[in-house]
C-alpha cells in the first residue's frame, strides 16, 4: 500500500512538473552532438545537469522527425539546432526525392524535468527517477578507443573505434577474428566502455575504461584479448 500511493505522488509531482516545460523552467539549454543537455532544478531548488540522447528517441519519416525508439534520425538528417531551446530542427531526407526538407518537433512534447533530471516519456511513463550523478555531461561525446592486436606494451596502436553513442555491444568486424591485446581510450569524459573477450559481449566484462584511467594502456596475454565493447554514459543521462 505504501508502494503504490509512494507512486501515486511520485506521478502528480511529475505531471505537475512536465506541464510547466523543462524549456521555461531550465538553464543552460544546449544541443550538442545529438545529445539535449540541460540544467534543471529541483524540487528544493537545488539544480543538477542532465542529457537525453535525443538519436534514440527521434527518427526521420520520410521528411518528418518523429518520436521513434532507435529512430537514428541522425542518418538521414543534416543541420540541426535547437530554438528556443525545446524545437529540434533539421533538414531530412524524403526517400522519393534527393532533396531533404525542413522539420522540426517539439521536444516538449516527451521530454521534461523530473525533480532536476532531464528524462523522455517517449517510452513509457516515468516511475523512477536517476540519483545525482557526481560525473559531469560532457562538453565533447566523442570518445575514441586505440586498438592493437599485437602485445607491443602499447607502444603503438593500430587503430582507433570511435564509441560516440551508448551502445549495449559494438564489435569491429574486420572479417576474420582479431583480438585486441592493447587497448587504451582518448578523450573519455565519462563513458565506461566495457571491453568483452566475445564479439557479443555476453562474457563476463574484462575491463571498465572510464574517465579515471584515459589514457592508460591495458595490455591482454594473448588468448584474453578483447574483442568486443560496450559504451554507457556516467553522468545524468536518458539514452
Ligand atoms: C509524456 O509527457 C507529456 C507531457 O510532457 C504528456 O503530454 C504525455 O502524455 C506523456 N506521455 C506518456 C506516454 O506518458
Ligand atoms: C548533483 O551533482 C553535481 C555534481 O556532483 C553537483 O554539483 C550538484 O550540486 C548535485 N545536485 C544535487 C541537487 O544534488
Ligand atoms: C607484452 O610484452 C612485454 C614486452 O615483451 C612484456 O613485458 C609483457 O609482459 C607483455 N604483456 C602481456 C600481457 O603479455
Amino acid at each position: 500500500m505504501y508502494r503504490a500511493s509512494a507512486l501515486l505522488a511520485l506521478a502528480s509531482a511529475a505531471a505537475r512538473v512536465a506541464a510547466q516545460g523543462y524549456a521555461s523552467e531550465c538553464t543552460a539549454i544546449t544541443y550538442n552532438d545529438y545529445w539535449l543537455v540541460a540544467t534543471c532544478p529541483t524540487d528544493d531548488g537545488e539544480e543538477i545537469t542532465s542529457s537525453v540522447f535525443l538519436s534514440n528517441k527521434i527518427g526521420n519519416n520520410d521528411g518528418n522527425l518523429e518520436w521513434a525508439t532507435n529512430g537514428e534520425y541522425r542518418q538521414g538528417c543534416s543541420d540541426c539546432t535547437l530554438v528556443d531551446g525545446k524545437t529540434l530542427s533539421c533538414s531530412c531526407l524524403i526517400a522519393s526525392r534527393p532533396s531533404a526538407v525542413d522539420t522540426t518537433l517539439d521536444l516538449e512534447e516527451h521530454i521534461a524535468n523530473y525533480n532536476g533530471h532531464l528524462l523522455s516519456n517517449q517510452t513509457g511513463v516515468i516511475t523512477t527517477i536517476p540519483s545525482n550523478s557526481s560525473i559531469p555531461v560532457p562538453t565533447d561525446f566523442s570518445v575514441v578507443v586505440q586498438v592493437s592486436s599485437t602485445n607491443n606494451s602499447c607502444a603503438s596502436f593500430g587503430g582507433t573505434i570511435s564509441m560516440n553513442d551508448p551502445t549495449d555491444c559494438y564489435f569491429f568486424n574486420l572479417g576474420v577474428d582479431v583480438e585486441w591485446l592493447a587497448v587504451s581510450t582518448v578523450n573519455n569524459q565519462g563513458w565506461e566502455i566495457g571491453g568483452f573477450t566475445d564479439e557479443e559481449c555476453t562474457t563476463e566484462q574484462a575491463v571498465s575504461f572510464t574517465g579515471e584511467n584515459d589514457g592508460e594502456c591495458v595490455s591482454f596475454a594473448g588468448g584474453s584479448g578483447l574483442r568486443s565493447f560496450s559504451a554507457k554514459p556516467l553522468w545524468n543521462a536518458d539514452y
